[in-house]
């Protein structure tokens, strides 16, 4: 009996030792074996926040690249982020991988665009919503607003020619800002677009600051601002409702959409959208032409080219000025790879941001669950390996495709700018307009840079505009 029983917890230490052994190698199996890229953390919580802020973002960028390679990790505001500064890491995370990566906002800026706005979401919904804005910014759609856009060009230059010194980066936004409004509304009643402009620059303003809803701070009057941008933009929405119209502008496209279910989009969602789009529109597109004008003057052999082209579409009307054409504006080339050019060289958008839904494995490294992964455009925009030369502007460098990949003003994949074409084809008409019969002289320039958040030549890039007889 006694050797029975001996026998019986012999069996069982051995079971327990086999099992224990098993799973510890299963464990050791799970444990991840990548490693974390290389970097430094920084201090804690704050990481590396007041080194990147202290200085020109860009260098503090370039200067880590430079320590750790093209992949590297550091704390930002608090969060542990993994850089990337390859075009093939932000192929992966944008293109090919993007089940991955979320996109990430905080939701206080969140609160103030709309949680429904497609580019806070991905997916089925992101997918939905997408298609409706690709198809209302499309170059079809782009093509209908041209004579519309014309007139805008040209009474925002008329007003910039009265011999003040204007800030340029402001006057574009105004610019852009019209041009946004009729790609999403088509015509618009003045006192609705003044209404818009009026919320929409309160909101603006606090969409940079400090997120505390005390009485009398810029977020707290943006929060009201929105609410009465919902009441705005309801009212139009309900006007164009009664009135049945079927409109290939944005807000036509959102009204007019029936999901396999037949079901509708809530009006939470369209005003969502319409701010999300607004909001994407207007900065972008005013910094870049601000950016052009800065290095077409001081480039005065550039210029000159770039005139000559445009005198050319004129001189091929026989003397009599006739309306802006599509065809006429593909006969830009010069021109076009300026614009490209700017956007290369002045990456106003740096870099972005996207938020890792499961570990992740990349190269031999590990992005675990919950980090901020940032794909850094201007990095690659600004790498020898890609653009020689790359401090110069240097328009004619597109007289040849960039590398795949390595070119992205725009973003890439799921999430790239559905407005890129709309926003090449308003510079451009803006430009034949400015270059065919005005002058600009900088007032007080320099080099510097400034952040508003994107950024754009120092005190918006104040100039005196002359109109030539
Ligand atoms: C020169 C001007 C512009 C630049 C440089 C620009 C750049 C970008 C970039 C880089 C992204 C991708 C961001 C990311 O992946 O996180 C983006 C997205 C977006 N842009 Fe633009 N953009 C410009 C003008 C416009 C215009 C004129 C519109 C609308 C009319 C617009 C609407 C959007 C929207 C709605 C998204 C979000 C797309 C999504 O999440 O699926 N953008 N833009």
């Amino acid at each position: 009996m006694k050797l029975f029983t001996s026998i019986f917890y012999l069996i069982i230490l051995l079971a327990s030792l086999l099992s224990y052994c098993l799973l510890k190698k299963e464990k050791r199996k799970q444990k991840p074996t990548a490693k974390l890229p290389p970097g430094s953390m920084g201090w804690p919580f704050i990481g590396e926040t007041l080194q990147m802020y202290s200085q020109d973002p860009n260098i503090f960028f370039a200067s880590k690249q430079k320590r750790y390679g093209d992949i590297f990790k550091t704390r930002i505001l608090g969060y542990p982020c993994v850089m990337l500064a390859s075009p093939e890491a932000a192929r992966f995370v944008l293109v090919t991988q993007p089940q991955l990566f979320k996109p990430t906002y905080p939701k206080s800026k969140e609160k103030l665009i709309g949680p429904s706005a497609l580019f806070f979401h991905q997916g089925d919904y992101h997918a939905r919503m997408r298609k409706l804005v690709q198809s209302s910014f499309s170059p079809e759609a782009s093509r209908k607003v041209i004579t519309d856009i014309e007139r805008i060009a040209i009474s925002s230059l008329e007003s910039w020619s009265n011999g003040q010194v204007i800030n340029t980066f402001l006057e574009m936004k105004k610019f852009a800002f019209e041009v946004g409004v009729l790609s999403i509304f088509g015509q618009l009643e003045k006192k609705y677009t003044e209404e818009l402009k009026e919320n929409y620059c309160i909101l603006e303003k606090g969409y940079n600051c400090f997120p505390t809803k005390l009485p009398g701070t810029a977020y707290y009057k943006a929060l009201k601002a929105r609410r009465r941008l919902n009441r705005i933009i309801g009212e139009i929405v309900q006007e164009r409702k009664e009135k049945k119209m079927s409109a290939t502008n944005l807000l036509g496209q959102l009204l007019n959409y029936k999901g396999e279910m037949g079901n509708t989009l809530s009006d939470e969602q369209i005003v969502d959208n319409i701010i999300g789009v607004l909001f994407a529109a207007q900065d972008t597109t005013a910094s870049v032409l601000t950016w052009i004008l800065k290095y077409l003057h001081d480039d005065p052999k550039l210029l000159d080219l770039v005139k000559e082209e445009q005198m050319a579409i004129c001189e091929s009307e026989n003397g009599e000025k006739q309306a802006l054409t599509w065809s006429k504006t593909r006969q830009m080339p010069l021109t076009y790879r300026v614009i490209l050019e700017s956007l290369r060289k002045a990456s106003i958008i740096s870099f972005t941001f996207r938020e890792a839904t499961v570990d992740v494995e990349y190269e031999g490294y590990r992005i675990p669950k919950g980090w901020k992964v940032m794909p850094l455009f201007r990095n690659i925009h600004h790498n020898p390996e890609y653009f020689t030369d790359p401090e110069n502007f240097d328009p004619f460098r597109f007289e040849n495709p960039p590398k795949p990949n390595t070119y992205m003003p725009f973003g890439n994949g799921t999430h790239a700018c559905p407005g890129n074409e709309l926003a090449k084809v308003e510079m451009l008409v803006l430009l034949h307009h400015m270059l065919i019969k005005y002058r600009w002289e900088l007032v007080g320039s320099s080099n510097l840079v400034q952040y508003s958040p994107f950024p754009i030549p120092e005190h918006g890039l104040r100039a005196r505009f002359v109109k030539d007889i």
